[in-house]
Order: C-alpha cells, then sequence, then structure tokens
C-alpha cells in the first residue's frame, strides 16, 4: 500500500456504486433516484419522498396508502421502549437515548428475521425503524425532561405526528409545511459519513439495527449531523452577546482564532452552494415573526452569512438554516440532530438494502508509520 493511493479522510474516493442518489456538483444539484430533491421538496410530501428513497420509485396511489399504513402501524413500539428512556440517566443526549433505543428495538424483530438481509425483510425492518425513529426522538427528550409520554396519533400524518408528539400539540398549517420541507431537505444526500459508516457495518454481513444505530453515532457529530445544534447556539451566542451589530466581530474574532464556524462549508460543495440551504433561506422571513427575537435572529443569520463568504468563500449547508428555522418553529435545541437522523433513516435503510444485495466487505488498508523490528522481553511486565 502506497503513500500516493492515500487520501485522508478519504477525500474524493468512491466509495461504492448507487441508484440512490449523487451531488451533482456541476449543476448544484442533489439527485434522489432520478429527481431534483428540491423539487420534490417543492412538490411532494415526506413520505412520498421516503417511499421513492426506500423503494426506488414515486408511489402509486395504493402503494402510498399502505405505506402510510404500515408506517402508522410502526409507530406503535412497544412499551417496554418507553421504560427504556425513562430509565435513561437524565443527562443522556437524545442522540444516544436514540442509538440505544435503535439496538434496544433489535431485540424485539426475533433472530429469524433479524438476521435475514433480503430487500423485502430489510424493507420492512426499516419501514418500522422509520415509523419508531421520532416516537423515540421525540420521547426521549420527554423521558429525559419528565415530561410526560406522548404517544403517536394514528389519526395524524408522519410529520404532522412527529411535531405533535414534540410539542404535545398540534402544529399549524405553516409549522406543518416548513417542517415537512425541512425533511425532505434531509432524506438521502449521497454518501455521508454515517451513509458509509452504515454501508460499512452491513457489508459484514451485520442488520440493519446494528448499520443504523452506527449511522446515529456518526451523525451525531458537530461535523456531521451535529452542526446544527451548534449553528444556533452560535447565533443564541451572539444574541446574547448584542445581537445583530456583535454578529461581524464574533466571526472575525472566530475566523482569527482559527475556530470554525458551524453549519458552513461542506466536503463536496466546498465554496459552491448547498442547494437545499438555498431553498431554506426563504423560510427565514416567513417564520421571523413567529417569535418575539425571530427577527434579530434573521439579521445575525444574514450578517454570519455574508462575512462567512465575503472573509472565506465559504457558504451555509443546509444545517444552518435549519438550525435557525427549527428555532423559529419551537422545537427543543436537544431534538435538532435526533430530528435529522430520523428524517435521514430513509436514506441509510435504501443504502443498507443496496449494500446487502450487491455486498463486497469494505476492508480498506492504512499506511503504517509505526516501528518494525522490535524484540518483545522474554517474561510478563504485568500481574496481568
Ligand atoms: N468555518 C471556518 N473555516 C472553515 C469551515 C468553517 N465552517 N469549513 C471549512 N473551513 C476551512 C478550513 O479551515 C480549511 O481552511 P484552510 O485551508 O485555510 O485551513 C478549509 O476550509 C478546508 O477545510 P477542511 O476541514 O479541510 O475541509 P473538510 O472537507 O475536511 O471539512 C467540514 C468539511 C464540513 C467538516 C467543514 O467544512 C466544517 O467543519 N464545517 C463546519 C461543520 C458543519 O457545518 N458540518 C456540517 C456539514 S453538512
Amino acid at each position: 500500500m502506497t503513500a500516493q493511493s492515500f487520501s485522508p479522510g478519504l477525500d474524493g474516493v468512491v466509495a461504492t456504486d448507487s441508484t440512490v442518489s449523487w451531488l451533482d456538483e456541476e449543476n448544484e444539484q442533489i439527485v434522489i433516484r432520478g429527481y431534483d430533491l428540491i423539487e420534490l421538496a417543492r412538490n411532494l410530501n415526506y413520505v412520498d419522498v421516503a417511499y421513492l428513497v426506500m423503494y426506488g420509485d414515486l408511489p402509486d396511489a395504493e402503494s402510498a396508502d399502505s405505506f402510510c399504513a404500515a408506517l402508522k402501524t410502526g409507530a406503535d413500539v412497544p412499551g417496554d421502549v418507553y421504560r427504556l428512556l425513562e430509565s435513561m440517566p437524565k443527562d443522556t443526549s437524545v442522540m444516544d437515548a436514540l442509538r440505544t433505543g435503535v439496538s434496544y428495538l433489535a431485540g424485539h424483530v426475533g433472530p429469524g428475521l433479524l438476521a435475514d438481509t433480503s430487500r423485502e425483510a430489510n424493507s420492512a425492518k426499516g419501514t418500522s425503524l422509520l415509523a419508531q425513529g421520532p416516537v423515540i426522538a421525540a420521547n426521549a427528550y420527554r423521558a429525559l425532561h419528565d415530561l410526560p409520554i406522548v404517544e403517536p396519533d394514528p389519526g395524524l400524518g408522519y410529520a404532522e405526528n412527529f411535531l405533535y408528539m414534540l410539542s404535545g400539540e398540534r402544529p399549524d398549517a405553516e409549522a406543518l409545511e416548513v417542517f415537512d420541507r425541512i425533511l425532505i431537505c434531509y432524506i438521502e444526500h449521497e454518501m455521508p459519513n454515517s451513509t458509509f459508516v452504515a454501508r460499512v457495518i452491513a457489508s459484514t454481513l451485520s442488520d440493519i439495527y446494528g448499520a443504523i444505530a452506527g449511522g446515529v453515532a456518526s451523525l451525531k457529530g458537530p461535523l456531521h449531523g451535529g452542526a446544527n445544534e451548534a449553528a444556533i447556539a452560535m447565533m443564541l451566542e451572539i444574541q446574547e452577546q448584542g445581537g445583530p451589530s456583535r454578529a461581524e466581530p464574533y466571526v472575525m474574532e472566530k475566523l482569527a482564532n482559527r475556530e470554525r464556524i458551524m453549519g458552513f462549508g461542506h466536503r463536496v460543495y466546498m465554496r459552491k452552494h448547498d442547494p437545499r440551504a438555498l431553498f431554506l433561506a426563504d423560510y427565514i422571513d416567513r417564520l421571523a415573526p413567529r417569535i418575539p427575537e425571530g427577527r434579530d435572529l434573521a439579521q445575525i443569520y444574514r450578517t454570519v452569512e455574508h462575512v462567512m463568504e465575503r472573509e472565506k468563500g465559504l457558504f451555509p449547508n443546509t444545517d444552518y438554516p435549519i438550525a435557525l428555522l427549527f428555532y423559529l418553529l419551537g422545537i427543543p435545541v436537544p431534538l435538532y440532530t435526533p430530528v435529522f437522523l430520523c428524517s435521514r433513516i430513509a436514506g441509510l435503510v435504501a443504502h443498507v438494502v443496496e449494500q446487502h444485495e450487491d455486498n463486497r466487505l469494505f476492508r480498506p488498508r492504512l499506511v503504517y508509520e509505526g516501528a518494525t523490528g522490535l524484540t518483545p522481553p522474554d517474561a510478563p511486565i504485568s500481574a496481568g
């Protein structure tokens, strides 16, 4: 293995072929099963797009009905899952609760189905996980904050139910529209770290629950899905330190200290626009009047964006507008990354299905830079 074939962070490395999605950098477009993601977000709802991502085609009316029905049935999680969430230490993060919940659910599947890596079995288990994700995320937050459990309401659609479980109240039409579009924007994005992790795990023929649990752990990090929580923390800090006029000096100080501004930059779109961020930014002014400090935060948002473009030539990634939109919608900050993950379950499932169907074990090499040729002592050193 030579240093010539080594790309740190696998930058620019093609890890697999796929028919799920592709970042068309040249046209600044996210292609999902042949469609432009932004057009899907404009025209369809999350459940339609989840079906497309997981099954390869848009549903006809009959398949859409049975998918909705499966999501409603799947959301009926076993009672012991709620007890598990209630038993967790109160300092547990919602992402860790979600990761634990996904692992725990594997025990409810039965060993035969759990080990079945066929497309049909993975799609069925994946549909259940897609339904269960919001129930676990919302109720993990509630249990960790001593709020009563809110079970899903089978009378509500997927996104409406998600918002209902988050807040305990039925959302208004504006909140529902924006939230559904955000879920679509988060649904699938080619080969980010979490998708790679899920495929790597699946490539050992480990089951879909393990692959998705690995994806949850990956997505939690602030360089990946955790960036939305970090981005709103920054905007709130600027507001606390003086409001919009503080935004420019704040960013300049961070950059001078070589710190990162979360919600900017992207491995693939570095110095290009993320189409999801462009699309979602339009909703900020519309939602800003929903809270008293909304207009200030919108101004901070724009100033930080302007300074980052001027100083670094970097543009917002999707986590930047979504962080503010979630805040304007009143979603508790510790749920931002979990909501991202719940949406992304559809994409992760599609990749695990694909990996299992045409599998080759991922097993790369490394460039060894350690010592060679050392001789060990001829007797143990420790008591063992
Ligand atoms: N703030 C400040 N500078 C940034 C930056 C950011 N958010 N993102 C990248 N840069 C700069 C780096 O400092 C580096 O500059 P240099 O060449 O002068 O040292 C250059 O851009 C390349 O960054 P690098 O970390 O090598 O690129 P990467 O492809 O490994 O990183 C990210 C990609 C996403 C990890 C990176 O852009 C980042 O940390 N963004 C913030 C976290 C975030 O929003 N994550 C969500 C991604 S969807």
